[in-house]
């Protein structure tokens, strides 16, 4: 009903508006007065967790993306070598897992098939599972060893939006985590965290009141069949996302590639007029910035529309963007957080603009209970 949706006219929408929240509710209560992070039922031991050599990550659509920026923000934090994998492909190859491995499912709805049948062959193999999860007492974190719920609140429209964005908050939370509890040393570095993470939500916020622009660009936009994303290092799994985006709500042909990969084929498929939506790192910081903004001339050169999301004072990437959508400053790790916000609001303008129903899209489901 009208009331559920509190005015909005889609649940998808009235998620994505739900974000600065959501993200405030995932962080809730997870930093004690004497600078220690706690996560909700962490049933393993500090030794288990200090005898971790390997990390698995697996998860499914959208949650497989939030995987992938789990695996730079662990690696780089933790040090411990880490895997992402598609839940549906994983205990089908004979993956090597045992006990000193830790697996971490990521799932919104806690039920899905693929990621549960993957953890119960993970336990199998003698190997600890953390579940980030956002809905209490599902299968899944009911099957690992640990949890972290994610406190979203129900997410009723299929395609994930507020699920995605605090998976992402969890999977920090579970870096950062790692990284306490085997005393790895990086300064300062988890308080500097915490604080850009309690930051985030007034910078969603302020992109979510610039909706109005990027709907403007949906509208325009609107006899376009097909999308290129393209990222680089967590934008790689942003880009991903973005496209997915579209795939599910607008039916549309919408690809995501890393930034990279450009030269080794992507290329080839830019036509005169196509939309490519290019996510750039943080200016200054950060060395791939400047190859990403070579990627951007790149596809203008091919005539392609360059719709680039990049940092607020990043004025290198005017003269190739036919469009610039700003992205609050942050950190390269933290980006995708906010980057991925414009992608939806986007996606959910087009679909509903076609007349789709975004809420519950042709041939998909909320949860897919089946392998
Ligand atoms: C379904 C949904 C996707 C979702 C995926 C994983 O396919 O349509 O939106 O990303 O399942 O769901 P989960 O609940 O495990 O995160």
């Amino acid at each position: 009903t009208a009331a559920e949706k509190s005015g909005y006219d889609w649940f998808m929408r009235k998620e994505i508006f739900e974000q600065p929240r959501a993200v405030a509710d995932t962080l809730l209560g997870r930093y004690s007065d004497n600078g220690e992070l706690v996560l909700d039922e962490i049933r393993i031991g500090p030794e288990e967790l200090r005898r971790v050599d390997k990390i698995i990550i697996i998860g499914c659509g959208t949650a497989y993306y939030a995987g992938m920026v789990a695996k730079y923000v662990i690696e780089h934090w933790t040090r411990i070598g880490c895997e992402v994998e598609l839940a549906s492909e994983f205990r089908y190859r004979d993956p090597i897992v045992d006990a000193n491995t830790l697996c971490v499912a990521i799932s919104q709805s806690g039920e899905t098939a693929d990621t549960l049948q993957a953890i119960r062959h993970a336990r199998e193999q003698g190997s600890k599972v953390i579940a980030i999860c956002n809905t209490n007492g599902s299968t899944i974190p009911r099957e690992s060893d640990a949890v972290i719920y994610t406190h979203a609140g129900p997410e009723i429209g299929v395609a994930s939006t507020k699920g995605f964005l605090t998976q992402l908050i969890a999977c920090y939370l579970l870096g950062l985590f790692l990284a306490q509890v085997r005393g790895v040393k990086f300064g300062d570095e988890i308080g500097a965290v915490m604080d850009e993470l309690a930051g985030m939500p007034p910078r969603i916020q302020r992109l979510l009141d610039g909706a109005d622009e990027v709907y403007g660009l949906a509208h325009e936009l609107i006899d376009q069949g097909d999308y290129v994303f393209l990222g680089r290092h967590v934008g790689y799994p942003a880009a991903m996302e973005g496209a997915l985006k579209l795939k599910e709500i607008a039916y549309l042909h919408a690809e995501g590639f890393a930034a990279g990969e450009l030269k080794h084929g992507p290329i080839a498929i830019i036509n005169p007029g196509m939309p490519v939506f290019v996510i750039v790192p943080p200016a200054g910081r950060d060395q791939l910035h400047d190859k990403v903004v070579s990627n951007i001339q790149e596809v203008r050169a091919r005539g392609a529309r360059t719709i680039v999301l990049a940092e607020e004072d990043d004025g290198e990437v005017d003269a190739y963007a036919e469009r610039v959508i700003r992205l609050p400053r942050v950190s390269t790790l933290l980006q995708p957080v906010l980057a991925v916000v414009p992608l939806q609001l986007f996606a959910c303008e087009l679909a509903t603009a076609l007349g789709n129903d975004v809420d519950q899209p042709r041939n998909l489901a909320k949860s897919v209970t089946v392998e």
